[in-house]
């Protein structure tokens, strides 16, 4: 009985501890030269042919990494997958160039977009295999699967868009904003998709770095 209810308060506090820490990802990958090339995760290019809307993106930055926050983390060597969830707020920015419909509407442009994000959390699941080198194990993230949910809210901008009819280009960037869900979901999975690929090497880079024993 008496141990029964020290686990109980130990499982309280437990909780609240956790609701008031917030651990910065930073923290938590310290100590890794892999790290340097998160905060700067860079696409040279992406094309998105989709639903009608024809998206060229350059030069595409997601910015916003140096703030995450760890929300979960956990390596399951049974199973042989280490899942990571984290939560930011992000900028992305490309230089664009459109084409196609999108609402039934003509879109056309070419300029640059820049889209905050509030309050995204993501999730990697990686696969991996445990490697022996020079008599050291090591984990080695194989494969990832990723999911992402926007809690709070994206904003679109996209400068220049009509060649700067300014008439068209607000009335674009009042459903765009007013569909940002939708936008997000079905065009932003192609930024995402290749967001936590470069994410996934990141992870990969930094497991590598580290033996387990
Ligand atoms: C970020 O990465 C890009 C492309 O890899 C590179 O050109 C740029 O110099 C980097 N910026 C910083 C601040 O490291
Ligand atoms: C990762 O695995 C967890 C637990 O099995 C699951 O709930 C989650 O949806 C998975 N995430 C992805 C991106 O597949």
């Amino acid at each position: 009985m008496g141990s029964l209810l020290y686990l109980a308060i130990i499982a309280i506090q437990f909780t609240i501890s956790l609701a008031s820490w917030s651990i910065p990802m930073k923290c938590f990958f310290r100590d890794s030269k892999s790290l340097n090339s998160f905060n700067n995760i860079t696409i040279n290019s992406l094309n998105v042919n989709h639903d009608g809307w024809i998206l060229q993106a350059n030069d595409i930055k997601f910015l916003g990494m140096d703030n995450a926050i760890l929300d979960d983390f956990g390596i399951n060597f049974d199973t042989k997958v280490a899942q990571i969830t984290f939560h930011t707020d992000m900028v992305v920015t490309y230089n664009y160039k459109s084409d196609g419909t999108l609402f039934s509407k003509p879109i056309m442009g070419e300029g640059f977009t820049e889209v905050p994000i509030k309050n995204v959390q993501m999730n990697m699941n990686m696969t991996f295999e445990v490697i022996e080198k020079d008599g050291k194990k090591y984990i080695n993230p194989k494969d990832f699967e990723v999911s992402y949910n926007i809690k709070d809210k994206a904003e679109f901008t996209f400068s220049n868009l009509y060649y700067g009819d300014k008439e068209q280009s607000d009335t674009m960037h009042s459903l765009m904003n007013e569909n940002w869900r939708y936008i997000t979901t079905e065009y932003g999975k192609f930024f995402f998709a290749e967001f936590g690929a470069n994410l996934f090497i990141v992870f990969k880079n930094y497991a590598l770095d580290f033996s387990l024993c």
